[in-house]
This record gives structure tokens, sequence and C-alpha cells, in this order.
């Protein structure tokens, strides 16, 4: 996830662009850059970090003109360096993309071959270099765009500007967020409201397919085919404080509901549908190397140790490789017994976990190959690892993490599908059914956030006065227990607990009573009648039951005093879809007590102490 902007009109624009820059930091920070026409030439400045160090870097040499394009930078492609953040140049041409290109090392390899002068590891260098190969066959700059477009696969929002068509900028999209800001006598381009929001309250919001040219006194939209759009412009109300946050209340909120996109983007490139495998490239680890893994070990601390539980799952009935889920801190603790035979899985969303990286670093020690699954491209456990699977939520805001907790799983699940294929224990077929169903999943957790929303929120109401709260799970809808008594005890401040449902008899049942409501998480799945026996031996000692059940599913009805239904799926893929409402839940009994839901007392987003 990464933020663009672009101005166009009468004003010096570099410090509109910077403006525009700041507010879309939250999309991502570890590098920035313009593109400004001083009415001669295009003229480019880049700085890794913060933006200040960009700030620093024009205050010393400043960018001059009214025509510019800026960009703040999370990494996907290629590590944080001067030369990967953007604006990236061919000729002519300035180019900042927001996105992933899918096919870029077969187009970077053609361009190659062509004579191009290829200078980083972006992806987007070569829609630059695809636009200026157009340009320089006599194209316009919208015509290039569109040529250039047609060889691209894979997520885009762009900005390009040319030289000798000045006072111009070219916009397109596709699976990436693009704004237009409709000002008098200037135009803007964002990746989202705020960045457009002080200039203008005049909004186009751009689909997937079109593209836009902008000058001072017009905004042009068409398809990125060439027909032309009638788009509607809305008039936006919101807040900056609320713009930021997309009209959410809460950065969670908004996380919570960005986790389709989070899944498409991390699944983005890496799903071979055609052979219903996954992309080996994409998994850092060889053919070879996967068939020798004799031992996985998954090592994770809070959140990312419950994907990790989910992982194991994956990873044993889709890869039957023995698996060991392992608290970072723990594992630190002990003197595992690990050697080159073993694979060490970090898991992390930013990274930089101490108790994480600590553990991955005797594992390497122990000669165990390390990979690292990690959100925060060039963090230090990504430095540390031999390999990297990347999920690609963007930068969570809030404490409480969510959307990487489903990229975890995904990324985990994809790792399993390409461990089963290379060591002959899950069959071609399967294989292709969970592929596909990958490219499903998203869709089913759009559908999860609109269907469970209202009932989740009138739950929320009825018991956010409880004084402890019980989660019960089997299989893979335990760690989902366990994640979603973490989500309510972290951000509420109730008393939370996940329980495997088969344990409660060992000692948890005697917590139960009138006053303590019990969420069963019972989806249809091997372990239904399991769970449904569990369910009945928390309702008999008079617990309040919540189930999160498969729709239609009339037997938990008859049990259960409330019911969170979601739609019926491959039992994979359950955890995707029961961990919403949890998450939701959680949410809405923290904002209905008033708590910091953002940033909970007592937590910070990364923990690099032990
Ligand atoms: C809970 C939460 C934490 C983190 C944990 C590990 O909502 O966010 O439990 O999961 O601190 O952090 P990372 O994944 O950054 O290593």
């Amino acid at each position: 996830m990464c933020g663009i902007v672009g101005y166009v009109g009468t004003k010096n624009c570099a410090p509109i662009l910077i403006d525009g820059l700041r507010r879309l930091e939250y999309r991502g920070y570890d590098s920035a850059g313009l593109a400004v026409y001083d009415g001669t030439r295009i003229n480019v400045t880049r700085a890794i970090g913060k933006l200040r160090n960009l700030e620093a870097a024009l205050a010393a040499a400043p960018l001059t003109g009214t025509t510019g394009i800026g960009h703040t930078r999370w990494a996907t492609h290629g590590r944080v360096s001067e030369a990967n953040a953007h604006p990236h140049v061919a000729g002519e041409i300035a180019v900042i993309h927001n996105g992933i290109i899918e096919n870029h090392l077969a187009l970077r390899a053609r361009l190659v071959k062509d004579g191009a002068k290829i200078l980083s590891d972006t992806d987007t260098e070569i829609i630059a270099h695809l636009i200026d190969a157009q340009c320089r066959k006599g194209l316009s700059l919208e015509d290039a765009v569109r040529a250039a477009l047609k060889e691209v696969e894979g997520a885009y929002a762009i900005a390009v500007i040319r030289k000798s068509e000045p006072q111009k900028i070219v916009v397109a999209k596709n699976a990436s967020p693009l704004v237009l800001g409709l000002g008098e006598g200037e135009n803007l381009c964002g990746s989202d409201i705020p960045a457009v929001l002080p200039y203008t309250r005049r909004v186009i919001i751009l689909e997937d397919g079109q593209m836009a040219v902008l000058t001072a006194d017009a905004v042009r939209v068409t398809t990125v085919d060439g027909t032309p759009v009638d788009a509607q412009v809305k008039t936006i109300d919101w807040s900056p404080a609320m713009a930021e946050k997309s009209g959410y209340k809460h950065f969670m909120l908004k996380e919570i509901h960005e986790q389709p996109r989070a899944i498409e983007d991390t699944v983005r490139g890496r799903l071979d549908r055609e052979n219903g495998d996954i992309v080996a490239e994409e998994i850092g680890l060889s053919p070879e190397l996967a068939t020798k893994i004799e031992r996985v070990y998954l090592v994770a601390c809070g959140t990312s140790s419950h994907a990790a539980m989910v992982g194991r799952y994956y990873l044993e009935r889709l890869a039957r490789i023995p698996t060991v889920v392992e608290l970072a801190s723990e594992f630190r603790s002990r003197d595992p017994v690990i050697g080159p035979g073993d694979l060490v899985v970090a898991i992390s969303q930013s990274g930089e976990t101490l108790d994480t990286l600590m553990a991955a670093k005797i594992a390497k020690e122990k000669g165990a190959k390390l990979l690292a699954i990690v959100n925060v491209m060039g963090s230090a456990i990504a430095r540390a690892s031999d390999a990297e699977l990347y999920t690609r939520a963007g930068p969570e805001i809030g404490v409480a993490s969510t959307k990487c907790f489903t990229a975890q799983m995904v990324a985990l699940l994809m790792l399993a599908v390409y461990l089963g294929r290379r060591r002959g224990t899950l069959p071609a077929a399967r294989a292709a059914e969970l592929v596909e169903g990958i490219a499903r999943l998203p869709q089913q957790m759009r559908d999860v956030l609109t269907g469970t929303r209202q009932l989740v929120l009138h739950l929320a109401r009825r018991y956010m006065d409880a004084r402890d709260v019980l989660f019960l799970g089997r299989g893979a809808s335990f760690p989902i227990a366990l994640e979603g008594a973490l989500k309510l005890k972290e951000i509420s401040y109730i008393h939370a607990e996940g329980y495997a449902a088969g344990e409660m008899k060992h000692g948890p049942i005697a917590l139960i009573d009138a006053n303590v409501p019990v969420v069963v998480l019972a989806p249809k799945d091997e372990h239904h009648d399991k769970s449904m026996s569990n369910l009945q031996e928390a309702k008999a000692r008079g617990g309040r039951i919540i189930a999160i059940a498969s729709e239609g599913d009339e037997d938990v009805h008859g049990l259960a005093e409330e019911v969170v239904e979601v739609p019926v799926v491959d039992p994979e893929f359950t955890p995707f879809l029961t961990v919403i409402p949890l998450q939701l839940f959680a949410y809405y009994v923290a904002d209905l007590k008033g708590t910091d839901v953002d940033q909970p007392r007592n937590l910070a987003k990364t923990v690099t102490v032990e």
C-alpha cells in the first residue's frame, strides 16, 4: 500500500504535494518522492525514510512548478532504497504507482532485451518504460498510457506526467484506489480523499478500468479502452480526521473492513490458477528445499501466534509436515532441539517484535532455514531471514491486529499448498480447489462484513457489561476462539478467555454461570457434532450461548440464544469468515464502552522489549 498525489493548476505545487503526502503517510512511509515540471524539464527528488527527509531535501534544493506528482512508499517489490523510491523516470515520463504489477518480471525481461536501462528493482519502473516506449512511437501521453496498460496485469493506481505535454496529468486505476479532486483553476488526484480535502470537497472516485486526463481547467474521465465516462461528482462532508480513516470512526474498524483487499493484495501474482498451484518464486523456498524439510516451527507472538496455529492445521493436513507452534518468548527461553532439517517460519506484522526476532536468530544459529512472513518490507525479521513471504496488508495502525491476522493466515495457506504439491501429499485436484477457494475468499469476507455487522452491533449492546466472556472452538476454530478473546480483552478490558472446546470439562466449565456469555464457534466442519455437544454442555451450566455457525444450521438455532451465521465454505476457509464477527464484536463493545480503541491502555503496536 502506497500513497499517491498529483496537482495541476497555477500554484507552486511542491508544498501542496507534500501536504497531500503527509495526509497519506498512514498508507506507507519507507520513502517518498516528488516529480515537478518547472517549465522546461521534470525534476525529481526522492528520499528514504519518513517524509521529513524528503522535506529536508526539498528545503536544500526546492522544486518549483505548477504540475507535479508525489508518492509515499510502502515497499512491495524491491527493498527500501532511493533508487526504488518513486517517481520513476523513463525518457520524458515520470510515474508514480500504488499496486502490484503481476507480470513485471516478463515485461522487465522484454524491455531489457529491447535496450531499456532499468535502474530500480520495482515493478513501477516497468510501467514508466512501457509508456515511454509508446510515446516514442508518436502517441500522445493519454494514448501511450492506454497502450501500455494493455500489457500490464495486476493492480495499479498511477499518475503520469510528460515533459513535452506540460500542464497535464494522466491517471488510471485498476484494483487500487484513486480519487480526483475538482478545484477552481486547479485539479488534484490522490490515493484517498484526505490528500485532496484541503483544496476541494468535490471529488470523483474512479472505478476500476477507468483513466482520466487532468489539466488546470478540466478533468476528462474515460475507460482505459477509450470510452467516455460521465463520472459522478460527490461532495464530501467529512472532517480531515475522518477522511484519514476513510470515514470510519477508528483505524481498527477501517482495517477490519480492509481485510478483503488485504487478502487480494497478499495473493496477487502468487496464485497459478491455470495449474491449480502457487507460484514457486513467490514463496521463497526452492522446490528442492520444499521436499527436504523434516519439520516446521512456526514462531510468533500474540495474534500472529494465533495465525500460526491455524497455519499448523494447513501444514499438517495439506503438506503432512510435522509442525510445531511456538510462542517466540518461550522458544527462546528454552534450548530447542532444531537443526538443518527444520524450517523455522517467523510470523510478524511489524517484523520488529524483539522476541520473534531473537527466536528467529537462534533458529538460524542452530542451522535451520528461516522464512519470514512479515508485513513490513525490510524489517529486522525480514533482514535476518533466508527468504521472505510478505503479507501485503498495508500499514496497520490500530494496535489490535486484524487485517494482518487474516493476511498471515492466507500466506500460511499458500505456503501449505505449495509444500503439499512439491511433496506429493496434496492431490492436484484438491490444490486446484484450494487455489480457486483463495481467489473467492475476498468476496466471501465482504459478504460476512455486510451480513453480520448489524447483528454483531446488537450483541455488543447486549453483552457490553459482561464481566467475563468465554470463547470456545475446536480444530482450526480453536485459534479463532483465542483470537476472539484476545481482541475483546485488549480493547474492551473485559476479561475473556479462549479455550479448546474439548478442554472445557477439564476445568474451565466451572466458570460458566448465567452471567457469562459463551461464544461457541460451531461451523459445519468435521468437528461439528462435537462442537454441538460442547455447546450443549455450556448451555446446561446456564451459559448464555452466542454461536458463530454456518448458514442454515437449524440445530444451532435450537440451542443458542444468538446465532451469527457465516456462509458455508470449504472448511479450510472457515477461519477467515468466523473471525470477522469476533473482531467486530470486540470493536463494537470497546466503542460502546468508550475505550481508546486504536491505542488501548498499556499496549504498543510494536513490542521491541522482552
Ligand atoms: C494483538 C496484537 C499483538 C501482536 C503481537 C505480535 O491484537 O496485535 O498480539 O500480534 O504483539 O506483533 P507482530 O505481529 O508485529 O510481531
